[in-house]
């Protein structure tokens, strides 16, 4: 009979992910300093680094799993929740502040009915703030992916939103 713990793994083995983790582990597995580039590369096969994955890496690199975690919550660019299709990030740099950056980031949290670092629901934008992008003659600045949009107000967010 199978215990419930080795029922979580059944689940997984239909999800060609795992399989791609492995191998990614495999690869890294004698290498030192392996558990950043290995996070980095499984993070661009799941979007984000879900605790079975963690699980995982700490089990075939053969470090702790709180080691594994403490890398991932430490470094900006790995995200423990699930990222939407498009990242939206607000200047919080001094120029943008001064000129309104916050007013921009309450609509932006009204419209998407989210707060900082979340995802909406459909998996389509996650909300982010960010330093200073070096835009401030725009300020107050946002970012969508790669688009950047200068001397916002709130009035004009729903319309930007609107054509992603
Ligand atoms: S402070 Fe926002 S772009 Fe510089």
């Amino acid at each position: 009979m199978l215990e419930a713990k080795h029922c979580v793994g059944c689940r997984q083995l239909n999800d060609p992910r795992y399989e791609q983790l492995e191998e990614l582990i495999a690869r890294y597995k004698s290498q030192k300093g392996a558990l950043i580039p290995v996070l980095h590369e499984a993070q661009e096969i799941f979007g984000y680094l879900p605790e079975e994955v963690q699980r995982r890496v700490a089990d075939g690199l053969d470090i702790p799993l709180s080691e594994v975690y403490g890398v991932a919550t430490f470094y900006s660019l790995f995200s423990l929740k699930p990222r939407g299709k498009h990242k939206i990030g607000v200047c919080l740099g001094t120029a943008c502040y001064v000129r309104g950056a916050g007013a921009i980031l309450a609509e932006l949290e009204k419209e998407l009915d989210i707060k900082v670092n979340d995802t909406t629901p459909d998996g389509k934008f996650t909300l982010e703030v960010t330093r200073c992008i070096g835009a401030c003659g725009l300020a107050p600045v946002m970012t969508i992916d790669e688009d950047v949009f200068g001397r916002l107000t709130p009035e004009r967010i729903k319309d930007i939103l609107a054509r992603y």
